[in-house]
């Protein structure tokens, strides 16, 4: 799949291998995600727009290159993908913030969207959509729906697990978007849960459960 970065750096899988530990708890476990994202981030923000600034130093005023927070949108997927949201602001502090609310039936595994809301002009940035876990892929195929039915279109997806279901069926419904895992995992279980995956990510962000 061309347009898919699975990372192999040595300090994501560390990080990852402590967050699927089940005895990792809910304070490590946040810290480890934000950890984990700012990793991922820097690779992914690789192309991130740069303008054009004037900067004085001791020596002389001169025109350096700066990040416009401005231009980008990060929108995670509720509830998870806030736990990712604090390692892009940690890389770039001005972002915008959206946000899509949804969650997936316990039963038939297909997602229902609750909220959304998004930075104004979202046409004109580079969105970072979020969300820990790429399951089926079923959440995130209608939340990059969403912001392209509002006018989105420079889409970039962060996920730090992925099943080769969901990344398969992302990658197919939205080939124009970037997608970066942490770590591809072997399959989906009867539950539709990642084997073997982590748990249920928001109930160890949020510690319920
Ligand atoms: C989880 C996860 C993803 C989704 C992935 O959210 O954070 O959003 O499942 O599954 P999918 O790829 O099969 O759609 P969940 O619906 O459990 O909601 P929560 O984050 O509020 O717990
Ligand atoms: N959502 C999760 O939080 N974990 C999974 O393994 C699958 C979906």
């Amino acid at each position: 799949m061309k347009n898919v970065t699975i990372f192999d750096h040595p300090l994501i899988k560390h990080k990852i291998s402590l967050l699927r530990d089940k005895s990792t708890g809910t304070k490590d476990f946040r810290t480890l995600v934000e950890e984990i994202t700012v990793l991922m981030g820097y690779e992914a923000l690789r192309d991130l727009p740069l303008e054009d600034c004037e900067v004085e130093t001791p020596i002389c005023k001169t025109v350096q290159p700066m990040v416009s927070g401005k231009k980008l949108a990060v929108v995670p997927i509720l509830r998870a993908g806030l736990g990712m949201v604090g390692g892009i602001l940690t890389l770039v502090p001005s972002a915008k913030v959206g946000h899509i609310g949804m969650y997936r039936d316990e039963e038939t595994h297909i997602p229902h969207e609750y909220y959304c809301k998004l930075p104004e002009n979202i046409g004109e940035r580079l969105i970072i959509v979020c969300d820990p876990m790429l399951a089926t892929g079923g959440s995130a195929v209608d939340a990059v729906n969403l912001i392209k039915d509002r006018g989105g279109k420079n889409i970039k997806f962060m996920s730090i697990i992925a099943a080769p279901e969901g990344l398969k069926k992302l990658s197919e419904a939205h080939p124009d978007i970037e997608i970066y895992c942490g770590n591809l995992d072997e399959r989906l279980n009867e539950n539709a849960y990642i084997v073997p995956g982590l748990g249920d990510a928001g109930d160890r962000i949020f510690g319920t459960k």
